[in-house]
């Protein structure tokens, strides 16, 4: 394994790859709600195997007919990526999981067992020893389906720090190749999480040897799984999990598209590239949504509905003047729709003056002023106001280039008929004696524009 401390953030030097492991089909489908059968999965595989995701974790064939038969299916389709298959720690799933891989061009089978005092003692009331040897065992009998054998200490996180590295031990002598370090219950955070990384570096015998790749596996519970990805990326691990919007057990897992703009964005502090197509983020976010009939919140990073959404006057004057003020991913290249001007309460001006010159009407600055109010007294009644509201509000101004068309909205004018002359408040005092003050400047100095700041006022 090449020694991740020695990169350095030079452009010119190619970055190492982190692997993403997708497990949106399999942890995330754990997702209340977002179970998926065969042929759901399928229409997803398609899609992150245009994303590009190098790794598709299909499902856990041990757990029904359906899963068996997902996981076969995309065995036998997809070439490209590798196609992943969850199984326990023990024969029977061991077994499952490799006659559903059946097929595939690079199978790998994901084998599992919680390591943490916690769920030794609770829930699967065996010893360390016994662990220790069933995890080795598991691997072993993994190596007779194929040579590509992942091995996860479940709640590692969590887990003795001695015991954790011997386990690790044991399971790369066995033949694993990958060694997924889950922060199964969402506990850690990043630094806590980077030494994790770093110490079994320094303290598992094997895990620098070729073809051993340290992954990692976190929960949001809270809040924290991408940080925490990213951290352990930084102490040296090569692979991480994640699923498109975040989805999977409980607060879900790391969010893919979160992970890899981080990465893209902030390069200089994680020079690090995958294979992923972020013009196919927003697209794969929609599809799963559409497959689940879950929905992100407006707000997600990257692909949330409102994630290049600007309301409030002050942003969107600056997107006007240059997006740069107050974007700093082009939502195109997620293959997310332009940037929305959205008009509500905290719009101004110039967003309202742009949105009607869409409309095919434009205004002096008295004009517009008289429509803003307008515009803010309906605004405070609405949460969001349509084009159809817009050419309500100016039935009876004159436009300098054209008339109001027929079809303004029916809903548009019941609206209006919520707001009464005393909603209209005159224009604020500061904007008031801006504008004085820039007329004075205009007077005196003769120019066609005001001064750049009054304009910046009563843009917004
Ligand atoms: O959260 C977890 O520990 C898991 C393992 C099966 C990797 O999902
Ligand atoms: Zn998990």
């Amino acid at each position: 394994m090449a020694d991740p401390d020695q990169v350095t953030p030079d452009q010119h030097k190619a970055r190492p790859h982190v692997t993403i492991f997708d497990t949106t089909l399999r942890d995330g489908e754990q997702s209340p709600g977002c179970s998926m059968n065969v042929e759901e999965k399928v229409r997803m595989a398609r899609q992150l195997d245009r994303l590009g995701v190098d790794i598709i974790e299909a499902g856990f064939p041990i757990a029904s007919e359906g899963d068996f038969q997902a996981v076969n299916a995309l065995a036998r389709e997809l070439r490209r990526p590798i196609v992943a298959a969850l199984a326990r720690s023990c024969p029977g799933d061991i077994e499952r999981a490799g006659r559903a891989l059946e097929g595939a061009a690079r199978p790998r089978i994901h084998t599992f067992l919680a390591t943490s005092d916690i769920h030794l003692q609770h829930k699967l009331k065996i010893s360390r020893r016994q662990c220790l040897e069933q995890a080795r065992d598991g691997v072993k009998l993994a190596r007779s389906f194929c040579k590509d054998v992942q091995f996860s200490a479940e709640d590692a996180s969590r887990t003795e720090i001695n015991f954790l590295c011997e386990v690790l031990e044991a399971v790369i002598e066995a033949g694993a190749t990958t060694l997924n370090i889950p922060d199964t219950v969402g506990f850690s955070v990043p630094h806590e999480f980077a030494e994790l990384i770093q110490t079994l570096r320094r303290r598992v015998r094997g895990i620098e040897n070729e073809g051993v790749t340290i992954s990692v596996h976190c929960h949001d519970d809270l809040g924290l799984s991408v940080a925490n990805s990213l951290a352990a990326i930084g102490a040296g691990a090569r692979q991480v999990e994640c699923t498109v919007n975040g989805i999977g057990e409980r607060a879900g897992n790391t969010s893919l598209e979160e992970l890899v703009m981080v990465m893209r964005v902030r390069g200089e502090h994680y020079p690090y590239e995958t294979a992923v197509v972020a013009e196919q983020l927003f697209p794969s976010s929609q599809l799963l949504s559409e497959i689940t009939g879950v929905y992100v919140q407006p707000h997600k990073a990257i692909v949330g509905r409102n994630a290049f959404a600007h309301e409030a006057g002050i942003h969107q004057d600056g997107m006007i003047k240059d997006p740069s003020t107050y974007e700093i991913i082009a939502p195109q290249s997620v293959g997310a729709p332009q940037n929305a001007l959205v008009l509500g309460k905290h719009s101004g001006r110039n967003a309202l003056r742009v949105r009607y010159e869409k409309l095919g009407f434009t205004f002096d600055r008295a004009q517009l002023d008289d429509v803003y109010r307008r515009f803010v007294a309906l605004a405070d009644k609405i949460k969001t106001i349509e084009d159809g509201h817009l050419l309500e509000l100016i039935r009876d101004v004159p436009s300098r280039t054209a008339t109001i068309p027929d079809s303004a909205g029916k809903t548009a004018s019941t609206w209006m008929a919520a707001v009464s002359k005393e909603d209209v408040q005159p224009a604020h005092p500061d904007l008031v004696s801006a504008r004085e003050k820039a007329h004075a400047a205009h007077a005196t100095h003769g120019g066609e524009r005001e001064g750049e700041q009054e304009d910046y006022l009563w843009g917004v």
